[in-house]
């Protein structure tokens, strides 16, 4: 059956905010050694962007206004460009994360499968909304734009690993697993 809920109407926004670290933020050492690396793969800083996002997601848990700071100076971009970046693509948290983080499709072909259906129910599992994490700290759930697995909807991403053609069964399954 064909769900006709509107996409925002489940879900009004999906820009979760952003949120500070505590204190000032610093690379590691380890930190800079893995950023050589990168930056050796590209001819130059700003091509290497992502990757840096992504190391400084490892490094400090969520990508926060002092990371964008520090991401922007060691890449030599505009601050804004950075906070672009972050705020385009859904894979770089802007708040502290639980343990494992689950997102599920809410574009036109996971919610015309169920997507809609299936994201009220892992809700209801983990009593907690789009944007939240658990008590507990073990989950967080986000409703997120296509996740490029759209012959396989109604799909989820649960941390690195996609997940097609989910049921109630299967969302069962894979939380029992952590
Ligand atoms: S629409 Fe859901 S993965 Fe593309």
């Amino acid at each position: 059956m064909i769900e006709h809920t509107s996409i925002r109407e489940s879900s009004p926004t999906i820009d979760y905010g952003m949120v500070d670290h505590p204190g000032p933020v610093s690379w590691s050492d380890a930190a800079r050694r893995d950023m050589a690396a990168i930056f050796a793969r590209y001819p130059d800083k700003r091509s290497a962007t992502l990757p840096i996002l992504w190391l400084a997601v490892r490094e400090f848990g969520w990508i926060s206004p002092q990371v964008e700071k520090i991401a922007a100076e060691i890449l030599g971009r505009p601050l804004n460009e950075i906070h672009i970046v972050v705020t385009f693509y859904t894979m770089y948290p802007r708040r502290p994360m639980g343990q494992h983080h689950i997102q599920i499709c809410r574009n036109v072909s996971c919610w015309l499968a169920g997507a809609a259906d299936l994201s009220r129910y892992l809700q209801q599992r983990l009593g907690i909304g789009p944007g939240e994490t658990t008590a507990d700290g073990k989950f967080s759930f986000s409703e997120v734009e296509c996740l490029c697995y759209c012959e396989c909807a109604p799909a989820m991403r649960l941390d690195n690993r996609y997940v097609g053609n989910l049921t109630k069964t299967s969302i069962d399954q894979l939380i029992g697993e952590k």
